[in-house]
């Protein structure tokens, strides 16, 4: 088994452009084992393109290099489009910011969360519907069977959430990617949904890379710390050190975290010092 479920190595994301390739991402390399690591950084640091990259899930546009950059031992760079399907099938999911969008509004909640075992495992429809009866009790839905027959609309924004963390967790994926995935939500929600996030993955043995822009969320939830700017990781700390972490970036970022004043809101732009414009 090998200790780094994950090994990022060199990753550059660049578009092109009338001016030549603009990079987002620049040469990052990190690792992730059986941890909790968050990705942090400013809005337009490329959070959410080095996750869509581990997923191969970026705009077809996108020019992605990197030294190496494997799953598992798998090199992702190589994989074919068949081998993609699998992976994202049941050894990697992405947790997105708003059910709305990654739920299906035209189809029920039961058949959403059992696709990936229609599509990646040999089980009967009678076992795919346990299974997924199983994991939506597992998140904390009062009423499966209920549940399980309604369409999303039906559900409310906590609710959804918990929907596409089942459908997520039910083939037992090996690394879940999770960008901003209670940001539309309330605070209590998105900590009962970081809680349930935390405490299932560590049952599963999942990996979890978590992308916020609230520090505060991250010092609560995550192991390690990645701190992005201008495509670059700036710097790498425990979550335990956020409230007293040594460069002065991660302090402003950490001073500019948001609260309730500003909840809903974009998190400031940080000045070269590292104190909010
Ligand atoms: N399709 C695209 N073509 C060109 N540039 C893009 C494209 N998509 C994103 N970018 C640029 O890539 C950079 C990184 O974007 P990314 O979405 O990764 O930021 P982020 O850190 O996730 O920000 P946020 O906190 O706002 O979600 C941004 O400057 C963005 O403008
Ligand atoms: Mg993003």
């Amino acid at each position: 088994m090998t200790e780094h479920l994950l090994a990022v190595d060199g990753l550059t994301i660049a578009f092109p452009s009338d001016a030549g390739p603009i990079q987002v991402v620049k040469s990052i390399s990190f690792t992730i084992g059986r941890e909790i690591v968050a990705l942090v950084g400013e809005s337009g640091s490329g959070k959410s393109m080095t996750g869509r990259a581990i997923m191969g899930l970026l705009p077809r546009r996108a020019e992605v290099t990197a030294n190496s950059l494997s799953l598992n031992g798998d090199d992702l760079l190589r994989l074919k489009p068949s081998a993609w399907n699998r992976l994202r099938g049941s050894g990697m999911g992405l947790i997105l910011q708003d059910p709305k969008f990654s739920l299906n509004p035209a189809h029920r909640v039961g058949r959403q969360v059992e696709e990936t075992l229609l599509l990646h495992s040999e089980l009967s429809a009678a076992e795919r519907r346990n299974s997924a009866l199983d994991m939506l009790e597992k998140v904390g839905l009062a009423d499966p069977a209920r549940v399980y027959a309604s369409y999303p609309a039906a559900l409310s924004g906590g609710m959804g959430q918990r929907v596409m963390i089942a459908a997520m967790l039910i083939n037992r994926p090996k690394l879940i990617i999770a960008d901003e995935p209670t940001s539309a939500l309330d605070q209590e929600l998105q900590d009962q949904i970081l809680t349930l996030l935390r405490s299932l993955t560590e049952e599963f043995g999942t990996s979890l890379l978590l992308i916020s822009h609230d520090l505060q969320q991250v010092a609560r939830y995550a192991d390690r710390v990645l701190v992005m700017r201008h495509g670059q990781i700036v710097d790498r700390l425990a979550a335990t050190s956020l409230a007293d972490a040594q460069s002065a970036y991660t302090r402003g970022l950490w001073a500019a975290r948001p609260s309730a004043a500003t909840y809903g809101s974009r998190l400031p732009t940080l000045g070269a010092a590292g104190g909010t414009a």
